[in-house]
């Protein structure tokens, strides 16, 4: 739904923005286009790199530097990394989590379910911990509390055990491996995929700890804002959701502004058939007093 976040955002010509998930630079773009200047963030070097090659080569007329800046960095970070690019009070700040299509369709980050690859699972390749270190490191007990609170994954015991079975004799090395495993455990009716994306989901939530840096980021976002300035993020499971509705009415709650989106904003059928990941996309909206 980039059109609809964009519109959240209301960009106003010479506004300063926070892109705090590039990406792909998609919605960067989009603000550019509209005449803001813009502060995108990744935690990523490859997105970087790839939005780097972006604006250099596509979309030229936009000099990183002025009017896109990009720098590396966890958005729980938000604060220091604004101050240190000169952003502050900002007109609108954005955040499209989860994982890129970038990230998902190389096997070599281990994202994909559907792919074979390495157990990885990191955004930022500096993080030390990977999935295959916790997938072959933890306890069967704290396997399960993973795929139950995090992937909300109702085989979470099965699929624990199995696991510490499977690892006993080999190393849990590849995504391949691990698919295996979930569809052994699986009832064959049930819908085997969907529990590998849950389990995979969980897992790279602990590995990139996604929700601490969420309600981290949040706080720090809204305190950047200038009067009228709006905070839009998009998230993709709810886990996720729950973070930022809490968060926006604690923000109200506290009078620093209000709420826009009274309901998530969810995909049309039209952007779901063109896109599936955003099926479980919400959307919601948040203006500084
Ligand atoms: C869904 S993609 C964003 C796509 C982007 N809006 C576009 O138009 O192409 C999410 C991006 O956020 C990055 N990311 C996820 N968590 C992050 C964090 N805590 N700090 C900084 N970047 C993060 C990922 O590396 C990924 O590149």
């Amino acid at each position: 739904m980039p059109e609809e976040s964009i519109g959240f955002l209301n960009v106003k010509a010479a506004g300063m923005y926070i892109d705090a998930t590039l990406g792909g630079g998609g919605h960067s773009l989009k603000i550019l286009n509209k005449g803001g200047r813009v502060l995108g963030i990744d935690v990523d070097q490859e997105a970087l790199d790839e939005a780097k090659k972006t604006f250099e080569i596509q979309n030229s007329n936009f000099k990183i530097g002025k009017e896109i800046v990009l720098a590396k960095g966890n958005f729980r970070n938000i604060a220091t990394i604004a101050e240190e690019y000169g952003f502050k009070n900002v007109a609108g700040i954005i955040f499209d989590l989860g994982v890129s299509s970038h990230q998902i369709d190389d096997p070599n980050r281990g994202f994909s379910f559907s792919k074979e690859g390495p157990l990885d699972m990191r955004m930022d390749s500096n993080l030390s911990v990977t999935a295959k270190d916790l997938v072959n490191g933890l306890h069967r007990n704290e396997l399960i509390e993973i795929f139950s609170r995090f992937g909300e994954e109702r085989f979470a015991h099965g699929i624990a055990t199995e696991i510490v079975k499977v690892r006993k004799d080999n190393t849990i090395k590849t995504t391949k491996q691990l698919i295996e495993i979930i569809e052994s455990v699986m009832p064959a009716k049930l819908n085997r995929t969907a529990a590998a994306a849950r389990i995979f989901q969980s897992l790279r939530i602990i590995v990139n700890d996604e929700l601490h840096s969420l309600e981290e980021a949040l706080p720090a976002a809204c305190s950047l804002l200038q009067s009228k300035g709006r905070l839009v993020v998009i998230s993709f499971h709810s886990l996720e959701d729950r973070i930022v509705k809490h968060l926006f009415s604690d923000f109200e709650r506290k009078s620093l502004g209000v709420v826009i989106t009274h309901q998530p904003v969810l995909a049309t059928e039209v952007e779901i058939s063109a896109n599936v990941r955003s099926r479980s996309a919400k959307l919601r909206a948040f203006e500084k007093k």
